[in-house]
């Protein structure tokens, strides 16, 4: 098994600040949880505020993930404004599975930072967590999704067609992933 180290928070990359959630972050979480554009490709539908509040609860109890099945999810600051979340979830503990994900509001596209902030969810996967293989899926159609798995150098595994009924339609899935020795031969 891998060695499991709780990482010091904040975590500072080029131009990004990772750090839990706090209950401060309502406003920052609500405003793109509450975006139907936002929502499009997620399960679930847009958040009214009360429901922001109880998905911020279960944010904050989790600072790092203590056995499987948990989530640890990280606000994403910007010049000192939180402007996404990037997820980190420990799916098996004995085979060492994982999954990341990420959610930024719109005002912040298009410049790298979903890409930059899940660098740091992969090495925390890998150096932290001790996981072997970290997995990323999303919509077919939700292509600035999959492409931030391109950039991170994770393979398409997987076209899962119809396998599941998304959002009232047949759902078109494609699943991602990377190994502990293709992520360090790609550092
Ligand atoms: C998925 C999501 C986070 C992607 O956001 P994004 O801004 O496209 O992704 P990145 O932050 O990695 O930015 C990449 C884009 O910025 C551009 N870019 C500009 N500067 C860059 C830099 N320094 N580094 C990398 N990319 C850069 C890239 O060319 C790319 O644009 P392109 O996809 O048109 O080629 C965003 O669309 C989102 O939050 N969607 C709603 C929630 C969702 O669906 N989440 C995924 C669920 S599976």
């Amino acid at each position: 098994m891998g060695t499991v180290t709780k990482p010091a928070y904040p975590i500072r990359t080029e131009r990004l600040l990772l750090r839990p959630f706090t209950h401060a972050d309502h406003a920052a979480l609500h405003s793109w949880q509450s975006l139907p554009e936002v929502v499009r490709y997620l399960y679930g539908e847009a958040k009214t505020p009360e429901e922001t509040t109880e998905s911020l609860a279960l944010k904050t109890a989790v600072t790092w993930p203590a056995k499987e099945g948990e989530h640890l999810s990280l606000a994403v600051e910007h010049d000192g404004r939180v402007i996404g979340e990037t997820v980190l979830k420990w799916l098996n503990e004995e085979h060492r599975q994982g999954e990341i994900g990420y959610i930024f509001h719109p005002d912040h596209y298009g410049r790298g930072y979903a890409t930059e902030a899940s660098r740091v969810m992969l090495r925390l996967g890998f150096e932290n967590l001790g996981l072997h293989r970290i997995v990323a899926s999303c919509d077919a159609s939700n292509g600035a999704s999959w492409r931030v798995m391109e950039r991170l150098g994770m393979r398409r595994e997987a076209h899962f067609r119809h396998a599941e009924v998304f959002k009232g339609a047949w759902g078109e899935e494609f699943v991602y992933a990377i190994l502990e020795d293709e992520w360090r031969a790609s550092r």
